[in-house]
């Protein structure tokens, strides 16, 4: 079986101090930081880049002796994925993930990604149907399925993704599926039930008096 992992978005945190924001979503049990990079061009919205990335891994280094510690979850909403994977990996990204919609070869992309050292994945947004990843899902370490509109935290999950994320399970029992958008304490029993194992969830879990109550509550539905 696959296992859960709870990824919180650091886009729902204070930018002004992201790396406090990494190490207190660690403290609270967080399996991985979800990184979202936005490029004014795929998505309508500015983030992030790869100086703030590297700044954070500076501020949050790798632990040697126990390899995933610390894992930086890139979500790569940008028009030209390919430019970014060296410098994303020169950065310290541990998994790289592309969106379907923005690449045209994504059978070498992914090459390219893993060619750099870290996980590839490949992410479709809402209205790209499940079925573009089966000639992929092999080469994968992960899938994301979108269930916002990326671009923006804070919005509705949208819990007509469901049957992707169904449908991917039923195909590929090991693979690491992702949902990302929407996600906390009212929504995660569908995801979970639909297979999905890597929640990201930004609002959710930011903004809960509690982040590490949220965090297991999430976990304890994609372990049931
Ligand atoms: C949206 C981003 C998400 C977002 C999730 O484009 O990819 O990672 O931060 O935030 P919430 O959990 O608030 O929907
Ligand atoms: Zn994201």
């Amino acid at each position: 079986m696959v296992k859960p992992i709870i990824a919180p978005s650091v886009l729902a945190g204070d930018f002004a101090q992201l790396g406090c924001e990494c190490h207190r979503m660690f403290k609270c049990n967080a399996d991985w930081v979800h990184l979202d990079v936005m490029d004014g061009h795929f998505v309508p919205n500015l983030t992030m880049g790869p100086p703030i990335i590297s700044s954070l891994r500076k501020a949050v280094p790798r632990d040697e002796g126990q390899p995933g510690k610390f894992f930086f979850d890139c979500h790569m909403m940008v028009a030209n994925p390919e430019q970014w994977v060296p410098e994303i990996a020169d950065a310290g990204g541990d998994q790289y993930t592309f969106h379907y919609e923005a690449t045209k070869d994504p059978v070498g992309l992914v090459k390219l990604i893993k060619k750099h050292g870290m996980k590839a994945a490949c992410a479709i947004k809402p209205g790209t149907p499940v079925d573009v990843l089966y000639p992929l899902a092999e080469h994968l370490d992960m899938a994301l399925v979108m269930t916002v509109e990326p671009g923006f935290g804070g919005q509705s999950f949208m819990a007509d993704m469901m049957p992707k994320v169904e449908n991917l399970r039923a195909k590929y029992p090991h693979l690491n599926i992702q949902v990302d958008g929407g996600l906390g304490p009212k929504t995660i029993p569908a995801a979970a039930k639909a297979g999905a194992n890597v929640i990201v969830a930004g609002t959710s879990v930011f903004k809960a008096e509690k982040p590490e109550d949220v965090i297991q509550l999430l976990r304890d539905y994609v372990t049931k």
